[in-house]
């Protein structure tokens, strides 16, 4: 099997501070990749290394089979990118910005036309074609600013949080759109915020602090991550329950969810943990296992040490 990316110990130093830290994993072709961490963690410095946009400081990474210090503008030339600020020109209409971007490509005008046509079909913004970008929704400049970034078919799309700061209808729509661009072949390698986006992911990697914790399935990511069971309580005083339970030896996490607490805790650790609570002077309202969410899981690494998590793929 060919892989679309392949990055091997790939790492980015600023000065003497590490943003990327010998990061190895692998995207198959044809996946939909998610990528995922908090602020900061390097996501954005990882695509733009496989974009062939920033030469990394040590390790290799092919895309496309290309290694993406050796040969950028091969990789350039057949991936899409959408860059968390993307720039659509405002004063200029849909359209306008859909031939500006095709003639960045080199698309030419026989099949330009074409493609434009093609793509305003497929997102429905064909009624708005000669509208001002300026006068868009949040909503319908991602739609066009993911168009600019796929007008000449590449086979590898990298989107940088598309959907930061667009409402949940536009959100799944957006999501419906990468959907079709996988169903047609595109690998898609995309970061978020929103671990329900990441649900809808064939894979997953996890950054924290520069450093790849862990790199699955959503299901094995469940499977693999969380030692015992995960429980949600609800009850009073809640905020004391939160304070005891991370001293009880079988309760690993604790964290609060709303008007809720998620445990993960020791297999077979419910009924000591009954008993402490009731010692406590806690009235327990409901005290069940749910299956755990990407949230927990994610919650669950990042509190262990990262010599214990690195996933060393590749
Ligand atoms: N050109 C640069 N010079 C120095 N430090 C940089 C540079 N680019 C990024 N960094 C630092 O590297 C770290 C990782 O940044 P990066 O933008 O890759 O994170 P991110 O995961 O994309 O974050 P966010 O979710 O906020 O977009 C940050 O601490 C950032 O300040
Ligand atoms: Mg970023």
């Amino acid at each position: 099997m060919s892989y679309a990316v392949e990055a091997r110990q790939l790492s980015k130093r600023f000065g003497d501070f590490t943003a990327v830290e010998r990061i190895s994993f692998r995207v198959a072709k044809g996946e939909i990749f998610g990528f995922l961490g908090p602020n900061g963690s390097g996501k954005t410095t990882t695509i733009r290394m496989l974009c062939g946009l920033l030469l990394p400081s040590a390790g290799r990474a092919h895309v496309l089979g290309y290694d993406v210090a050796q040969e950028p503008d091969q990789v350039k030339t057949r991936i899409g990118y959408m860059s968390q600020r993307f720039a659509l020109y405002s004063d200029l209409t849909v359209r306008e910005n859909l031939d500006f971007y095709a003639g960045i490509y080199q698309i030419v005008s026989a099949e330009r036309r074409q493609r434009i046509a093609d793509f305003l079909e497929l997102v429905g913004l064909r009624k708005h074609e000669n509208v001002l970008v300026q006068k868009l929704s949040g909503g319908w400049k991602q739609r066009l600013a993911l168009g600019c970034a796929v007008l000449h078919r590449p086979r590898m799309l990298f989107l940088d949080e598309p959907t930061g700061g667009v409402d949940p209808a536009s959100r799944r729509e957006f999501w419906d759109l990468i959907y079709s661009l996988a169903e047609e072949g595109t690998t898609i390698f995309v970061t978020t915020h929103y671990m329900d986006e990441a649900e809808h992911c064939h894979s997953i990697g996890l950054m924290y602090q520069g450093r790849l914790i862990a790199c699955d399935s959503p299901a094995g990511l469940k499977e693999q991550a969380m030692q015992g069971q995960v429980l949600e309580l609800s009850g009073e005083p809640l905020l004391s329950a939160l304070e005891m339970l991370p001293r009880l030896p079988q309760v690993y996490e604790v964290a609060i969810y709303g008007t809720v607490l998620h445990l993960v805790v020791e297999q077979g650790a419910v009924p000591a943990i009954r008993r402490a609570l009731g010692e406590d002077g806690f009235r327990i309202d409901r005290l069940e296992t749910i299956p755990p969410s990407l949230e927990d899981v994610f919650i669950s690494l990042v509190r262990q040490p990262l010599g214990d998590t690195l996933a060393e793929g590749g």
